[in-house]
């Protein structure tokens, strides 16, 4: 405690602050992880990690493709001719081949609807940077963004923490499968006028982390209309573009922008990437900006030099993607073991324990509706459940109040981080725990706990229950309902 204040006299409100928003059930789930990691031979009873949304399933594919270019790595005997121009100074405009390259991959993500030009990317840590050079580019501290939710933990970090920057929570609901309607979109907008705040923008995630859905083409001429009619910013974050797996295909913003049948200003619009999750390659760090607005670009640009992609990285990359067999193989392949995936995880084997999730076609995990498995509809009861979750079925999956969902009972779970048999192991210990309480999902007249449900589970899920603070992660304050939660 005295550290705690000597600390906050002696550093900056940002190193004494909990911006960071490190205190969440989201990075407390991989805390649990890390301290009893699975692993099947040496800790088989350990916790699976379920709550990262990493896409390990084409790894095979790049491995392939490094053996067989070994020149592409300036670190073996074949390329290190090129060690010298690659280690050297380069400016924050990057290499020209890697901005090319990412460039027309973009491109062949949306199947070349919509085409991108590499004179308008700029590079990044990361999306994680990216999303916070946006903001940078765009609002001033205490200014807001609106984010319809659920939204990916993350932002409250990306585009919070440094930049004094708020969010503004659009509310989307279960009712509707999570559609972003007007009415909501309005109401958001209307709160920080009221409260004097500047709303400079409207985030989406497309396709969105964390309901694995895409935005159909009239909802992002919606939100066209709705940002370019209150002169506010819509940036999209389409990282997991090339993630859509099945059929309404992926819609980028730039399609909307290049058919040009809403008018529209593009100055007003932005578009984050990285290749963290098509790829694979969040240790990477390959992050990009890529907007229409030039002055944004130019901006954006200078910033690079804190979080540039290393030129190592870069060479790398642009050899990759310039090998077009390669990637429209990998796009195709990806698609598929997603599919795959997504299709065993949830139709083989979570639908027949009775556990449904929210129908999706994109991402690495599924939204998983275990409403009818709480106590009571409450955020407290949520937090009891996937402590339950996390010490008995030994599987760290990330509560909705991580995301601001309006309503308690979905955890994210993520599906493509993983092999085969470990995927196997985590169904097997969900179909162990259902079947134990399967009371749960009989549909009854009264809510399932109120009846046996309650008996049936274990000893520890009761005394977790009897704890007094137990409903609390250990490093989280109370789970305030996402909308009273304290936004600054
Ligand atoms: C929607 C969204 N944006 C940004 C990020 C950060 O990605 P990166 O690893 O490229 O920084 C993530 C990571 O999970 C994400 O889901």
């Amino acid at each position: 405690m005295v550290l705690m204040l000597r600390n906050q006299e002696l550093l900056s409100k940002i190193a004494t602050s909990n911006g960071h928003g490190e205190d969440s059930p989201y990075f407390d789930g991989w805390k649990a992880y890390d301290s009893d990691p699975f692993h099947p031979t040496q800790n088989p009873e350990g916790v699976i990690q379920m709550g990262l949304a990493e896409n390990q399933l084409c790894f095979n594919l790049i491995h392939e493709w490094l053996l067989k270019n070994p020149e592409a790595s300036i670190c073996y005997s074949t390329g290190a001719a090129e060690f010298r121009d690659i280690a050297i100074f380069q400016d924050y405009h990057g290499l020209p081949e890697f901005r090319e390259a990412v460039a027309e991959f973009m491109g062949k993500v949306e199947e070349e609807r919509a085409s991108f030009d590499p004179a308008w990317i700029d590079e990044s840590g990361g999306a994680t940077g990216a999303n916070e050079m946006i903001a940078f580019c765009l609002a001033d501290p205490g200014d807001a963004f609106l984010v319809p939710t659920p939204y990916y933990p993350g932002f409250d970090r990306d585009l919070r923490w440094r930049t004094g920057v708020k969010l503004i929570p659009v509310v989307c609901e279960s009712s509707n499968d999570y559609q972003i309607t007007i009415e909501a979109l309005e109401a958001a907008y209307e709160t920080p006028q009221e409260a004097d705040i500047k709303g400079k923008g409207l985030l989406i995630t497309n396709p969105s982390n964390p309901l694995g859905t895409i935005y159909y083409k009239d909802t992002l001429e919606a939100l066209v209309t709705f940002t370019n009619h209150n002169n506010i910013h819509l940036v999209c974050d389409e990282i997991y573009a090339a993630t859509v797996f099945s059929q309404p295909e992926f819609t980028s913003i730039a399609e909307i922008i290049e058919e040009d049948k809403i008018c529209c200003n593009r100055d007003l619009i932005h578009i984050i990437y990285s290749l963290s999750k098509d790829m694979g390659f969040p240790g990477f760090r390959v992050g990009i900006v890529y907007s229409y607005n030039d002055a944004v670009v130019s901006c954006a640009r200078k910033m690079s030099s804190f979080g540039l992609v290393s030129s190592q990285t870069q060479y790398l990359i642009a050899s990759m993607l310039a090998d077009d067999e390669f990637v429209d193989k990998f796009i195709v392949e990806s698609r598929k073991r997603l599919a795959m995936r997504h299709s065993f995880f949830t139709q083989r084997t979570l639908h027949q324990v009775g556990i449904n999730c929210l129908k999706s076609n994109a991402g690495l995990f599924v939204w998983m509706d275990l409403r009818r498995l709480l106590k009571e509809q409450t955020f407290e009861a949520e937090m009891v459940l996937w402590r339950v979750i996390i010490n008995e079925m030994k599987l760290n999956v990330s509560p909705g109040s991580s995301f601001n969902c309006s309503e308690p009972g979905w955890f994210r779970v993520c599906f493509a981080n993983m092999d085969d048999k470990t995927m196997e192991i985590a169904l097997s210990r969900i179909k162990t725990f259902m079947l134990q309480h399967r009371e749960a999902m009989v549909p009854k007249k009264k809510l399932c706990w109120q009846t046996s449900l309650r008996l049936s589970f274990s000893s520890r899920y009761e005394d977790i229950m009897k704890t007094p603070g137990s409903f609390m992660s250990p490093h989280s304050p109370i789970p305030h309902t996402p909308l009273v939660r304290d936004q600054a």
